[in-house]
C-alpha cells in the first residue's frame, strides 16, 4: 500500500487537488490499487490554522509518505507578511527540507489544443520538451541575503552560489533523462556574465563525459529565452539552474496553450534501499482571482499525478491509461475556461475531472 500525502495549499489548490483525488478514488476502486491518503496544510491556509506556512506535522508526515502531492499556494491576503511567514517558505521549505533537487517540467501540446497556444500552429505543434530545473540551490536559497541601510539608503541582496557537487546531480539528473528521450541536452546559463555559471558551463562538461551518447549544447538565458519563443522544438532537454529554470518553465507552459496544463515532478536522491523522496504539483500557481469559480483547469494536476505514478509508484500502466484519459476528452471537445476555442464545449473544474474518470472506468 502507498501512502500519499495530499497538500492542497491555497486558492484554486483546493479544487484542482480534489478532482486528482476523485482520479485517485477511482484508481482504487476500478484498478485494484490501494494508495492511502493522508491530508496536512502548507502555505497560506496552513498559516492561518498554525502560524507557519509549513507546519512541524506538514514536513513529518512529508518525510513518512511515499509521494506528495500539492496543489499551489500564496495569496493576496497574505502579501505583506514577514517572509518568513509567506505562503512561498512553506514550499520553498519543503522543497529544501526534503531535499528535492530535481525538478522535471514536461511541455508537451496535445494536437488538440494546438489552437489554443498564443504562437503560430506550425511553430509548436508536435512539441515535446522537457525542463529540468535544479530546485534547491542557486539564488533562491544562497547566502548571504537580506535587506540591509548601507550608506544611509536601504540595500537589498541575494546570492547566487552552487558547489559543484550541487551542479552536478542535476546534471546527471538531466543526462539521465536525455538518455530515454532524444539525446539532447541544452544547458542554459549566463556564462558570459556570471562566474557562477562559468562553474555551471564547466561541470556539464565534466558530467557529459559519463554520457557519450547523449548530445551536450549551451545557450546563453536571453538567448534561450528567445529560441523557445522563436523555435522551441529545436529542444529536447532544457537543464537550467533555479531562477532561470522558474521564469523559462512560464514561458515554456505557454507553448502549450495554458498554463493549467503543465504538470511537474520534484525529485530527490534514492537511498541506500532505493528510495526517493518526491513531490508532484502543477506548474501553475495559486490563481486566487478566479479561486472558488470552478473555473480552474485541473488537468496539470491530473498530470501531475499521472507522473508520481511513473515516476514514483511505478505504475506505468496506470499513468499512460490516465494520459490517455485526458487526451479523449480533449478529443471530444471539453474545455476549461482557459483552454477554450470556438465550438467546444466549456466545463467547469469538477466536470472536466469527472469526465477524464469516466474514461477510465
Ligand atoms: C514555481 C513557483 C515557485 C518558484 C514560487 C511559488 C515560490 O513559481 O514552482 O515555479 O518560484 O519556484
Ligand atoms: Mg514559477
Amino acid at each position: 500500500m502507498s501512502k500519499i500525502l495530499i497538500l492542497p495549499g491555497d486558492g484554486i489548490g483546493k479544487e484542482i487537488v480534489a478532482q486528482a483525488i476523485k482520479v485517485i478514488d477511482s484508481l482504487n476502486a476500478n484498478h485494484n490499487m490501494s494508495m492511502n491518503l493522508v491530508h496536512g496544510l502548507i502555505g497560506g491556509s496552513a498559516y492561518d490554522a498554525t502560524g507557519s506556512p509549513l507546519p512541524e506535522e506538514t514536513l513529518i508526515a512529508a518525510k513518512e509518505c511515499d509521494s506528495i502531492l500539492l496543489g499551489a499556494v500564496g495569496g493576496h491576503q497574505w502579501e505583506s507578511l514577514e517572509r518568513e511567514l509567506r505562503p512561498e517558505r512553506g514550499l520553498l521549505g519543503i522543497r529544501a527540507e526534503l531535499d528535492l533537487f530535481s525538478n522535471l517540467r514536461p511541455a508537451i501540446l496535445y494536437p488538440q489544443l494546438a489552437n489554443a497556444s498564443t504562437l503560430k500552429n506550425e511553430v509548436v505543434s508536435g512539441l515535446d520538451l522537457m525542463i529540468v530545473r535544479e530546485l534547491v540551490g542557486g539564488i533562491y536559497f544562497g547566502q548571504p541575503r537580506g535587506f540591509e541601510i548601507k550608506d544611509g539608503e536601504r540595500f537589498g541582496f541575494n546570492s547566487a552560489n552552487y558547489f559543484e557537487s550541487e551542479i552536478a546531480r542535476i546534471g546527471h539528473s538531466a543526462f539521465q533523462i536525455a538518455q530515454k528521450r532524444d539525446k539532447r541536452v541544452c544547458s542554459i546559463d549566463k556564462a558570459n556574465v556570471l562566474e557562477v555559471c562559468e562553474l555551471w558551463r564547466e561541470v556539464m562538461e565534466e558530467v557529459s563525459k559519463d554520457y557519450p551518447d547523449v548530445e551536450l549544447s549551451h545557450m546563453y538565458v536571453d538567448n534561450a529565452a528567445m529560441q523557445l519563443v522563436r523555435a522551441p522544438k529545436q529542444f529536447d532537454v532544457i537543464l537550467t539552474d533555479n531562477l532561470f529554470g522558474d521564469i523559462l518553465s512560464d514561458e515554456a507552459a505557454m507553448l502549450t496553450g495554458s498554463l493549467g496544463l503543465l504538470p511537474s515532478a520534484s525529485l530527490g536522491a534514492k537511498d541506500k534501499n532505493g528510495k526517493m523522496r518526491s513531490m508532484y504539483e502543477p506548474v501553475h500557481g495559486s490563481a486566487p482571482d478566479i479561486a472558488g469559480k470552478g473555473l480552474a483547469n485541473p488537468i496539470a494536476t491530473i498530470l501531475s499525478f499521472a507522473m508520481a505514478l511513473k515516476y514514483s509508484l511505478n505504475l506505468d500502466k496506470e499513468a499512460d491509461a490516465l494520459e490517455k484519459a485526458v487526451q479523449s476528452i480533449l478529443d471530444e471537445g471539453l474545455r476549461t475556461k482557459d483552454i477554450l476555442s470556438k465550438g467546444m464545449k466549456e466545463v467547469s473544474t469538477s466536470e472536466m475531472g469527472d469526465a477524464i474518470i469516466s474514461k477510465l472506468q
